[in-house]
């Protein structure tokens, strides 16, 4: 049985910061931003934004009404959850009015969770050919004022319909997988922001990569040559590039380079524009790619997963005839028609805190657009539907 993504949806808030005026309020030179982290904007949510709109925005981009009344399972991977004990897919089952006989759950581990939530939806199908299943990966990511990572700060989230004989892409049995019990990137429960060893994290990275990469060589037997393109997580995408000159042969030759080089470019410009959204982050490499990219039906797509702490997974996918089909066309307006923040604006909106009051209550003061959060009542977060 063929089992893989039918169709891929991608949501991000729309308002943005220019990376350039960031880097002169810190008094950085701007070119280490653009040119050494490859990044030139970055998406800022408010205070009416969380997973739970993200995700739900990202799942409604794709869904139909017959999709929601057959999917029976929502896996939301996530490492900026909203609560500690109730899972965001419960909330976004509950707006997007998912068939009640569904499974709602969330993952984490880091940026590597919807990962294992794609492997959770292929072996449900397996054992229920007929579900229909919704993973989304959903985060928003917060360094800090003046943090070492600022810079790479995101938010977003992409939603993935899985089933059998799907219109995009077939997932293959081919996934290599790797832990390594390290703290390059954590955030404990009290702290809103993570502590990140930056360096550590980008050395940790790689080693997971090359140690990955070879294993998944040789259990599967394959050779680069067998993949006409690759996608990383991409934390910022210089980082996807140096993972990418990391597994390209230097024997290659030049040609033959081009067109993975070609295809490369177009799976990080989304990223570019969007900054790190964690979990989502590799699959919002993934849809660059195929509505960018240069690709066919039969091409074999290699993905590189990895979450701090760390968890790393290798696997691929094959694209379908006609995949084009069910992507769109038009996704650069969505960058366009964003509302460019400067940094004050920036610093006020991204950091504001929402205020509960004794009771638990707080008055989000949005503008109670679908899918936004509209308040929070004796502790209970309320949506706009
Ligand atoms: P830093 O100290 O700000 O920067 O840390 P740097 O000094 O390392 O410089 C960065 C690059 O800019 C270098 O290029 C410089 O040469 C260049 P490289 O040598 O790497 O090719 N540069 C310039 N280029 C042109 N003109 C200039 C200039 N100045 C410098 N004037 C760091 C950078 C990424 C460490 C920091 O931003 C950070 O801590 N980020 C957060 C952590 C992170 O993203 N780690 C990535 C791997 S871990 C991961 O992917 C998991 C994660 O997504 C979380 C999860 O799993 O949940 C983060």
């Amino acid at each position: 049985m063929n089992i893989g993504i039918d169709k891929i949806g991608f949501s991000m808030p729309n308002r943005y910061l220019d990376i350039k005026d960031l880097a002169v309020a810190r008094g950085i030179d701007p070119d280490k931003f653009t040119k050494g982290l490859l990044q030139s904007e970055m998406c800022v949510t408010s205070k009416e934004e969380d997973i739970v709109t993200l995700g739900a925005r990202a799942a409604e981009e794709i869904l139909t009404k017959e999709d929601k009344e057959k999917i029976d399972m929502i896996v939301l991977g996530t490492e900026t959850g909203i609560d500690q004990s109730k899972a965001a897919a419960v909330f976004i089952h509950g707006l997007l009015k998912i068939n009640p006989y569904a499974r709602s759950v969330e993952i984490k581990e880091a940026c590597y969770g919807a990962t294992a939530a794609l492997e959770f939806a292929r072996n449900h199908i397996l054992s229920k050919p007929n579900s229909y299943v919704l993973v989304i990966a959903s985060d928003i990511a917060k360094y800090g004022i003046g943090a070492g990572g600022e810079s790479t700060q995101g938010a977003g989230s992409v939603a993935m319909l899985i089933k059998k004989d799907p219109r995009l892409s077939i997932l293959n049995i081919d996934n290599t997988y790797l832990t390594q019990d390290a703290m390059d990137f954590f955030r404990p429960n009290y702290s809103p922001y993570p502590f990140v060893e930056g360096k550590f994290s980008t050395e940790l990275y790689l080693n997971c990569l090359e140690l990955t990469w070879k294993r998944f060589l040789k259990e599967n037997n394959k050779k680069i040559q067998d993949f006409s393109a690759f996608c990383f997580h991409i934390p910022y995408p210089k980082m996807a590039l140096k993972g990418f000159k990391k597994i390209l042969p230097e024997t290659m030759d030049e040609k033959e380079k081009e067109n993975y080089i070609n295809n490369f470019e177009k799976s990080i410009f989304y990223s570019k524009k969007v900054g790190n959204i964690y979990t989502g982050s590799l699959f919002l490499g993934l849809l660059s790619l195929l509505e960018n990219g240069n690709l066919k039906a039969g091409d074999n797509i290699c993905l590189y997963s990895y979450g701090s702490g760390a968890v790393s997974e290798i696997f691929s996918m094959t694209l379908v005839e006609n995949y084009k089909k069910v992507l769109r066309k038009d996704r650069i307006n969505d960058f366009n028609n964003r509302t460019r923040l400067n940094v004050k604006e920036y610093e006020k909106i991204f950091f504001e805190k929402i205020k509960i009051d004794n009771e638990g209550n707080a008055n989000i003061e949005g503008n109670g657009e679908k899918f936004t959060l509209k308040e929070i009542s004796s502790h209970k977060r309320i949506y706009n539907q």
